[in-house]
């Protein structure tokens, strides 16, 4: 078990992380995220954009297994799959349109333009006929930036909560720009303690009923760890577009599920680094929506408590 001062001290420090390497701006990583990650990556191309059909993004599998996938006029596709099986495609960043927007807790992150234009919607919906303040913890993140998190997760915690919990660089969402990270503002006051977080669990229910309308899709489901690959984040939101997110959402599926692309053995048990030893992971429980049983999540890295293998504790790490 970890304990709750060091997670929420090393929470800190990624989040002072996560706040310098928005402000270095998208490219600012240099490397194409596929040259950081498995190095013998291909793309191909897939067909359209939107909906459905659009998600059968023709794929390829290198000889690491790492597969890559990107739409056929090289603009971003909104159905882009990146997770520890596929990695962030060549090229993406340099299509990337980032704003800036900041957040109350007085740091600036970078977030694609629609995903921003739609996140202002979704708060303002939220707002106006829940009550309920939520901002931008987390956006875009370099792979320079993950790499930091990824080095300093492992060190902290070790390879088997990062292989749980952590996106290995090249192949975290938030490279997309099109993921993001939502943090609860109540009275006043930011909730980032997973304590906190998974206390407001019918909060939560309630902003994702409301992802869809927005073109959002809550991303990694309770329960379903073995095919995303990871634990129920209840902030952790990717814009897909409407009609996928309404599709997506009301089905109760993850992405990997409505892209066909459900992987043939368990995500959660494959190891994240490529060069880790595997350890098992079990999920069950429900989908997404229902209410957490596990303590929780920081950020990136959770505890799984409906995880048999789950080496992570949770309770009180700062969702950064
Ligand atoms: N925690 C998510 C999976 C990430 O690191 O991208
Ligand atoms: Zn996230």
């Amino acid at each position: 078990m970890k304990n709750a001062t060091l997670r929420n001290r090393y929470a800190a420090a990624v989040t002072a992380l996560c706040l310098a390497a928005p402000l270095a701006l998208f490219g600012c990583g240099g490397a194409p995220a596929s040259s950081q990650s498995d190095s013998s990556q291909s793309t191909e191309q897939s067909g359209s954009s939107q909906g459905a059909d659009a998600g059968q993004n023709a794929s390829s599998s290198s000889d690491s297994g790492v597969k890559t996938a990107m739409s056929e006029d090289g603009r971003l596709d909104l159905l882009t799959l990146v997770n520890k099986e596929y990695a962030l495609p060549d090229g993406w960043e340099e299509k990337l349109d980032l704003v800036k927007v900041d957040n109350s807790k007085g740091e600036t992150v970078q977030i694609d333009k629609i995903a921003a234009k739609a996140f202002e919607e979704l708060q303002e919906d939220l707002r106006k006929n829940e009550g309920i303040t939520i901002e931008l913890n987390s956006g875009y993140r370099s792979v320079e930036e993950q790499k930091r998190i990824w080095d300093q997760f492992m060190q902290e915690y070790g390879e088997d909560y990062v292989r749980e919990f952590v996106a290995k660089p090249g192949h975290s969402e938030h490279h997309t720009g099109i993921a993001l990270d939502a943090f609860l503002i109540e009275n006043g006051i930011p909730i980032l303690t997973n304590e906190e977080i998974f206390a407001h669990e019918s909060t939560w229910k309630i902003i994702h009923s409301y992802l869809p309308k927005h073109g959002f899709i809550l991303r990694y489901l309770n329960g379903q760890e073995d095919i995303t690959g990871y634990t129920y984040e209840p902030w952790h939101y990717r814009y897909v577009g409407e009609q996928a997110a309404k599709e997506i959402m009301d089905k109760g599926i993850t992405l990997e599920e409505y892209l066909d692309k459900k992987p043939s053995t368990s995500m959660a048990a494959s190891a994240n680094s490529g060069s880790t030893s595997s350890s098992s992971s079990s999920s069950d429980s429900s989908g997404y929506g229902s209410t957490s049983t596990s303590g929780s999540d920081s950020q990136y890295g959770s505890s799984g408590s409906t995880s048999e293998s789950s080496t992570s504790t949770s309770s009180s790490a700062t969702s950064y």
